[in-house]
Parts: C-alpha cells; structure tokens; sequence
C-alpha cells in the first residue's frame, strides 16, 4: 500500500458487536457520511450511506426483511433472504445486504458500502 493511500483510510469503531442484534440496524456519523450499519440473522455486519439512491430517505428508519421471488408456477411465490434485505421506509425499494447493496428489483444500481470488520470483539468500519 503507498503512503498516500494509507492516510486516505479512515477507521472507526462504530460499537460493541453485542450492541447490534442480528435483524438490527443503527446509525452512525462516519466523518460527514451518515451511515447505517446492519446486522444479518447470521451475524455479519455491513454498512451503507444512509440515504437511499431512490430519493435520499434515511435506510434505518426502513426494516430489515425478506423479499418474494417468483416460483415457477404463475401467481406463486416464495419468501426467502429473510433478514437480509433493506426495505426503504419511504417507497419500499429493496436492497440485498449480502450482495453489494444491491437493489432486487434493479441490480445495477446499488448502495454506497463501507469495508466493515469486527476486531476484538467490537464493529470497525473503514472508508
Ligand atoms: S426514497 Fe427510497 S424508495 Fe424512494
């Protein structure tokens, strides 16, 4: 890594990895970056700016949920990725956690993510 690179990154320790339950998200002020950190149902934590990239509403006042996805029998569907999807409060676009902040229903357009990491039992996110 170059010097320059170095001190472009930024760290910081957002809280105690016990103080985020999985299905749980909270906000944090990273720098001047508003940022929403989520914890899945199985344990894993990411982060995303907390705005969503429809109409800038705030992601951690959505939920974390699940998604429907088409069966192959027309009219079916089944629920799956629960926990792992973020449902925007304000129209409802969903975006999958575990894949980039990617939203469902459009794939080519994501959220902006953070590098998150636990170290010595507390959630670090890095710029
Ligand atoms: S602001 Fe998020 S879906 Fe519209």
């Amino acid at each position: 890594m170059n010097k320059n690179a170095l001190a472009d990154t930024k760290r910081e320790v957002v809280c105690h990895q016990d103080d985020l339950q999985p299905g749980q998200m909270l906000e944090y002020t990273f720098g001047r970056h508003p940022v929403v950190v989520c914890r899945a149902e199985d344990g894993r934590f990411f982060a995303f700016l907390n705005r969503c990239i429809h109409q800038g509403a705030p992601l951690s006042k959505g939920k974390l949920c699940g998604a429907t996805a088409p069966t192959s029998n027309i009219g079916e569907y089944r629920f799956e990725k629960e926990g792992d999807i973020l449902r925007c409060p304000w129209h409802g676009r969903e975006f999958d956690i575990k894949n980039s902040g990617c939203m469902l229903a459009q794939p080519k357009y994501k959220l902006k993510s953070f590098k998150v990491t636990v170290e010595d039992e507390h959630v670090v996110i890095y710029r």
